[in-house]
């Protein structure tokens, strides 16, 4: 039986965090295997830790900030959304693959967005299967 995709979700602490957590009080389901650590910004994001946590055995990285204009530290979530796209090309060329990595907004009453995206993300990763990584982990 294939294991359920584990998921680090990257989540800044103005939206994503608090869409996140307005799923949960609204007690709108979304994967228990979905593992949330909340930064200031998803501006702060380095590269490794994207790649730790594919080198620790996730089988994906969601990355949840700001709507594009509402970022409270201006452009983080701009400099987020370079930073995933070059590192989908990195996941690529590593054979981790680029959907493996993906970045969404929602904003502090979008609860049922988290939980939307959340959901459709697990389902992208159950057709992918395992990462490459994960046996090794
Ligand atoms: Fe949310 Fe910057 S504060 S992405």
């Amino acid at each position: 039986m294939t294991p359920e995709p584990e998921i680090l979700a990257l989540c800044c602490n103005w939206c994503g965090y608090s869409a996140a957590d307005q799923a949960g009080a609204g007690k709108i389901p979304y994967p228990a295997a979905v593992k949330i650590v909340r930064l200031m910004c998803t501006g702060m994001i380095d590269p490794y830790y994207v790649l730790r946590a594919f080198e620790r055995g996730f089988d994906g990285v969601l990355v949840i900030g700001c709507h594009p204009g509402s970022c409270h530290y201006k452009s983080g979530n701009l400099q987020a959304r370079e930073l995933t796209d070059r590192l989908s090309h990195v996941l690529r060329t590593l054979g981790i693959g680029p959907q493996r990595l993906r970045m969404e907004a929602a904003s502090t009453s979008e609860g049922p967005r988290f939980a939307e995206v959340a959901t459709e993300f697990t389902e992208t990763l159950r057709r992918l299967g395992p990462s490459p990584l994960r046996e090794v982990a």
